[in-house]
Order: C-alpha cells, then sequence, then structure tokens
C-alpha cells in the first residue's frame, strides 16, 4: 500500500467511528429524555430524604433496616422494582407519608419507578 491509500483508509475509518459515535449518543440522548421526568419527580419529592450521607432520614433508616447488606442509598438499589416502589409511594413507611396523587400523579410515579429501579 502507498502512502496515500493508508491516509484514505485512515479517514475512512475516523469517518466511520465517528458515525457509530453519533447514532450512539442520540439513542442515549432519547433514552435520558424520556427518564428526565422522573428524575424531575425524584429530585423534588425523594431526595431531600434519600440522597447520600447524613442529615438524610431516608438513606439512614434505610441503613438501618439492611445493615448494609443492600445500599441505604435509594438510586444504589439494584433489587427494586418499579411495582415495589409504586406500593411505599402510595403506602407510605415508618416516618415516610404517603404520596397522593395531586402530588404525585400515576404519570409521575410510573416515570418515578422507571427512574429509580433504572440500574
Ligand atoms: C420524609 C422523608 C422521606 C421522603 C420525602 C421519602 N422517603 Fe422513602 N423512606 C423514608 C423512610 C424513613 C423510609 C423507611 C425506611 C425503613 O423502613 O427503615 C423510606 C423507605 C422507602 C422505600 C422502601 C425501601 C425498603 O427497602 O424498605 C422506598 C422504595 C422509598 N422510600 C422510596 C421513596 C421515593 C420514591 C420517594 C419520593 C417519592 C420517597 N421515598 C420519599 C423517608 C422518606
Amino acid at each position: 500500500m502507498t502512502m496515500r491509500t493508508h491516509r484514505i483508509a485512515a479517514i475512512g475509518a475516523a469517518a466511520f467511528v465517528a458515525l457509530g459515535a453519533t447514532a450512539w449518543l442520540a439513542e442515549t440522548a432519547s433514552a435520558q429524555d424520556t427518564n428526565e421526568r422522573g428524575r424531575a419527580v425524584y429530585e423534588y419529592w425523594c431526595a431531600p430524604c434519600h440522597a447520600p450521607g447524613p442529615g438524610h432520614p431516608g438513606t439512614q433508616s434505610l441503613q438501618v433496616k439492611y445493615n448494609g447488606s443492600v445500599p441505604a442509598v435509594l438510586l444504589e438499589r439494584t433489587d427494586l422494582t418499579p411495582e415495589a416502589v409504586k406500593v411505599f409511594v402510595r403506602q407510605g413507611v415508618l416516618s415516610m407519608a404517603p404520596f397522593r396523587k395531586t402530588e404525585i400523579s400515576d404519570e409521575d410515579l410510573d416515570a418515578l419507578a422507571r427512574y429509580v429501579t433504572r440500574k
């Protein structure tokens, strides 16, 4: 091969990689968009009690409940189903009061449950 064909092959490969990356980014972006609502609901209603670190009663309470056998931080859990999250949110548990539909609508709860269990 001459230098010239080498360079053309390299440019072709670079273009191919760039196209692949663009498609991947577009897919990731749209998946993030559909989760954006769930994230917003979580940040507003749940993070004050379930964020990592001290001063978060949900995180502290789950630390005591499971004693480290599952992560105390809600978003790090991999064992929760969307259905379980919905039950806890609608029924409440200990100092976590039930959330009414006027606070979190069924649609918001769907998005929230998907967001919390996305791992
Ligand atoms: C006022 C603080 C508070 C808020 C706000 C709150 N939680 Fe909680 N959450 C808790 C406490 C406390 C527990 C009880 C943990 C226990 O059983 O020891 C809990 C438990 C849970 C559990 C049960 C986990 C398990 O394995 O037992 C889930 C799921 C949960 N919360 C999800 C949420 C979601 C989703 C939101 C937002 C809609 C939310 N929580 C808002 C405090 C809160």
